[in-house]
């Protein structure tokens, strides 16, 4: 589907709505934030908007626990800001993008809440409730700590893939799943762009629900080997999508971590589930094990496997289809925490992995900050965090016998919050992302309180200014179609921390990104014309040898 569908040669912004922009004053982003803030995504020159959650939803993890599919929670406004902002949005040539979130809902949901009371109601058929006494049904572990079952104290235990505020949808039930393509319709009825699909490789179960091997303390099992693309889910991937998307003009993207490449044109071939896929098999390299207190940094895993990771995923998604690239979410820290030890960051070291991901093959995403340069702020205690996922982290690190000085530094790195504080538009207290000057709901000290978008736009070589520069490159007509359908190949392997590729179709472009501290001669197996972008100056070339310095980055013709 993705190969030639309208949305190809588009770029993807993500908003997380609760830190973009407050409107009203309560420290809490918003629906008409968003609205006031379009002309600044149009000026980015982005095409398509996703949105997380911002259904009605008790927000015990950050909205992805929803209580009604058809409202929208009041912290974030109402129905007629959101098709307020449909409307603005389209005005401006932008979609609207929203999560779609229905492998779990909120145990605050109706459905639950009745399947509660009512033990032979249809509703307690939306789940899965087993009964099985004073012992758990299996030994899943939830993902976000501990076993993914909870009792409900009349001798009935319901699964909860993650926290045991997200009851898991029984999507063995059709009664559930009409339910569900309902509400779907429901809202591309709207004329919204599409969804991003949350979580969408768990919804089928191992039939029988089979406990594993215990791998961790209390015996538990990762669920990932019973609960993520288990065989028969294409049975409900199809149906959702001729009962819906297939019905509209709409891009699908689906957080589908875990599908093997052999699966991918099932996923995002011709006739696939989704027009696309984020894959997750490049995002963490530092491979966390038990708990993010024991992942590795920059420079301490295997920069090589991570390489060819990326390059696997691009070859084997351009045979079939289109990916979807990104290089930052809501459930990450800021990309350069991830891939570049802390003494070197820099705006051009952001620059430089900005190039690595944009001209990818596939459909760009680009995550709120990430044009920014944005880095972890800096959180001095775990009261000022708010992520489950994060809280989770630091009681295993605690388990494991960390003290919470020691535990602290460790979680931050990694927490989820890092990408979760308020958006920075100006110099002013917060960023100016309240409207008075309230307090925002999560907070911590900027790495860089110059990072914002009224300093950036100012500054002719802001970190801003070169994102807008790759997007126009991207819709050029002079290199765009190259950027968008030109071939990807991965050029100079031999070379250790260098990602290298070219992008060939009616032009020749090449992307080579060094991650070493240290300046180098790389040898390029073609003559180049001219550089196009560079994420820093200072570029030599002899022929054919290029010299770069530390952590450049070239976009190239040849
Ligand atoms: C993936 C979402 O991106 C993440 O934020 C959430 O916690 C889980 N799915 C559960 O919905
Ligand atoms: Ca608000």
């Amino acid at each position: 589907m993705g190969k030639d569908a309208w949305w190809k040669n588009k770029v993807a912004y993500q908003i997380y709505p609760r830190s973009f922009r407050d409107s009203n004053g309560d420290g809490i982003g918003d629906l008409n934030g968003i609205t006031e803030k379009l002309d600044y995504l149009q000026s980015l020159g982005v095409d398509l908007v996703w949105l997380s959650p911002v259904y009605r939803s008790p927000m015990d993890d950050g909205g992805y626990d929803i209580s009604d599919y058809e409202d929208i929670n009041p912290m974030f406004g109402s129905m007629k800001d959101m098709d307020r902002l449909i409307a603005e949005a389209k005005k401006r040539g932008i979609r609207l993008l929203m999560d779609l979130v229905v492998n779990h809902c909120s145990d605050e949901h109706p459905w639950f809440q009745k399947a509660l009371r009512e033990p032979n109601s249809e509703e307690a058929g939306y789940f899965w409730f087993v009964r099985s006494g004073d012992a758990p049904p299996n030994n899943w572990a939830s993902m976000f700590g501990g076993s993914a079952w909870e009792p409900v104290g009349d001798g009935r235990w319901y699964m909860h893939l993650f926290s045991k505020k997200q009851p898991d949808l029984n999507w063995e039930n059709p009664k559930l799943r009409r339910k569900i393509y309902e509400m779907i319709r429901f809202w591309l009825d709207k004329g919204l762009g599409g969804f991003r699909i949350d979580a969408i490789t768990h919804i089928k179960k191992m039939p029988g629900l089979p406990s594993g091997p215990a791998e961790r303390p209390g015996g538990l099992v990762g669920c990932h080997a019973y609960t993520r693309c288990i065989d028969g889910i294409g049975e409900f991937l199809t149906e959702l999508r001729k009962e819906t998307f297939d019905r509209y003009e709409c891009i699908t993207v689906a957080e589908a971590a875990g599908v093997p490449p052999h699966q991918l044109k099932d996923y995002v071939g011709e006739d696939g589930y989704f027009s696309t896929m984020f894959d997750f098999s490049y995002a963490e390299p530092y491979n966390y094990g038990r708990g993010w207190h024991t992942a590795k940094g920059p420079g301490e895993w295997d920069f090589r496997a991570w390489r060819d990771s990326i390059y696997l995923s691009q070859t084997e998604t351009q045979k079939i289809g289109r990916g979807a690239v990104f290089l930052e979410n809501h459930d990450y820290p800021r990309a350069c925490q991830k891939f570049v030890p802390a003494k070197d960051h820099s705006p051009a070291v952001q620059k430089m992995l900005g190039q690595l991901f944009f001209y990818l093959y596939g459909i760009p995403f680009i995550y709120q900050g990430q044009e920014l340069g944005l880095d972890n702020p800096h959180f001095q205690s775990i009261d000022q965090m708010d992520d489950i996922s994060t809280k989770n982290h630091y009681r295993i690190a605690m388990e494991d016998g960390l003290s919470p000085e020691e535990a602290l530094p460790l979680i931050c790195r990694y927490s989820r919050d890092n990408a979760r504080t308020p958006f920075p538009w100006d110099n002013t207290e917060y960023g100016g992302f309240c409207a008075s000057g309230t307090k925002p709901w999560l907070w911590a000290e900027p790495a860089d309180p110059k990072a914002n978008v009224l300093q950036e736009s100012s500054e002719p070589d802001s970190v801003l200014n070169f994102y807008k520069e790759m997007i126009a490159i991207r819709k050029s007509e002079t290199y765009g179609p190259t950027v968008v359908d030109g071939f990807f190949k991965p050029i100079l392997k031999r070379y250790d921390k260098l990602i290298a590729y070219t992008r060939t179709g009616d032009r020749n472009l090449a992307v080579v990104c060094s991650l070493s501290d240290r300046s180098r001669f790389v040898r390029l197996p073609f003559l180049p014309k001219k550089v196009i972008q560079r994420s820093c100056a200072g570029e030599s070339f002899r022929g054919q040898t290029l010299k770069l310095l530390p952590y450049q980055s070239l976009l190239m013709e040849f």
